[in-house]
């Protein structure tokens, strides 16, 4: 049977090569062997402040670099989170079936509440909205990259928890997380995950840097001591990062590139590897500038919220019935 796959990405600016490495490539491809599904997860954005012209402007954004990176809505439905209201109708469900302690455990909670004055209970609840997403649509396989592992673990749990008290109900979901990609590291700092909302942006390339600023970043991008090129996670993080990029990027292995570069130095390798990034982001820019330019992008987003919409509605119907909701 065709495996249905579901997965998201919130509209809060600039996407990074780690969010299209961990997730937005393999998306791309999965579409072609599985019944996909792919959101904006405007709900989800508005968990902490949104600038309101700048979320509709991001959402819009969102969906065109995803059909600029190679998402075709005759084959896969791709649709805005909030024109669907099914999704947030089970996220209160599922708030009602998570636990508070389980929420208090997220990584990710605690990592962005300590970063504000002010928190917000939907950050809170995040993940019961992350797995109303994904239990709506009985999704088989969710691509993901690393940091949404334990928000996955949460999802099956409360799946699970949810089957048994009411009867099967929901499809219990496999995270994917590609084996090299899950985590694309800061450039700057090889220990932290390369991230959209690092302060400095010279840690991460943005899908729409401009060629020179790709080449400027990379140039600046910290290396290890020694000069080989060689993947060694433990001892030589930042040349194994820059290393998966290349390997991403180019569809070339690993070990292919450390023969390529044996007794050449970080130089060529930063050099050549600059280069690659920019082939592989200059044709998704050009067409996400073109996509932008039709303003077709509206249209296929109605049409696929419809297509999700009556998918959705079927498996809230089941739930509200199995909840003993009067319909
Ligand atoms: P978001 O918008 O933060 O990120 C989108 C995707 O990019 C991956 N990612 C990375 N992968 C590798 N290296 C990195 N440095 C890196 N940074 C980000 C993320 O793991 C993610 O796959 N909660 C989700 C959105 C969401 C969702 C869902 C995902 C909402 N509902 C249902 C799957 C299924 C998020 O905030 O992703």
């Amino acid at each position: 049977m065709t495996k249905r796959v579901f997965s998201g990405i919130q509209p809060s600016g600039t996407l990074t090569i780690g969010n299209y490495l961990g997730a937005m490539k393999n998306f791309v491809k999965l579409q072609g062997e599985a019944d996909c599904l792919f959101c904006v997860v405007d709900l989800h954005a508005i968990t902490v402040p949104q600038d309101p012209a700048a979320l509709r402007e991001n959402t819009i954004n969102l969906a065109a670099l995803y059909l600029a990176a190679g998402i075709n809505p005759q084959q896969a439905t791709l649709f805005v989170q909030s024109h669907v209201p099914a999704h947030a109708e089970l996220g209160w469900i599922l708030q009602c079936v998570v636990h508070y302690g389980e929420l208090g455990r997220m990584t990710q909670f605690k990592d962005k509440s300590a970063q504000r004055d002010v928190v917000t209970a939907g950050l809170f609840t995040y993940p019961a909205l992350m797995a109303a997403d994904i239990l709506l649509y009985q999704t088989d396989l969710v691509p993901v990259g690393e940091d949404q592992k334990q928000h996955l673990e949460l999802t099956r749990d409360l799946a699970e928890r949810f089957n048994q008290r009411y009867g099967e109900t929901f499809v219990i979901p496999d995270v994917y997380i590609p084996k090299i990609g899950g985590r694309i590291m800061s450039l700057e700092d090889p220990t932290k995950k390369m991230s959209k909302s690092d302060a400095s942006a010279g840690a991460y390339i943005s899908m729409l840097d401009t060629p020179d600023v790709i080449r400027k970043k990379i140039s600046r991008a910290v290396t290890d001591s020694g000069r080989e090129v060689r993947f060694d996670k433990e001892n030589k993080a930042a040349v194994s990062n820059l290393l998966t990029i290349y390997s991403l990027c180019a569809n070339v292995s690993i070990a292919e590139l450390e023969a390529r570069y044996e007794g050449k130095g970080y130089g060529q390798f930063k050099k050549d590897l600059a280069e690659v990034v920019v082939s592989e982001l200059e044709p998704i820019q050009a067409r996400y500038r073109e996509l932008l330019a039709t303003g077709e992008i509206l249209d296929v987003l109605r049409d696929g919220a419809e297509r999700a919409a009556a998918r959705a509605e079927a498996t809230l119907k089941t739930v509200k019935e199995r909840l003993g909701f009067v319909l």
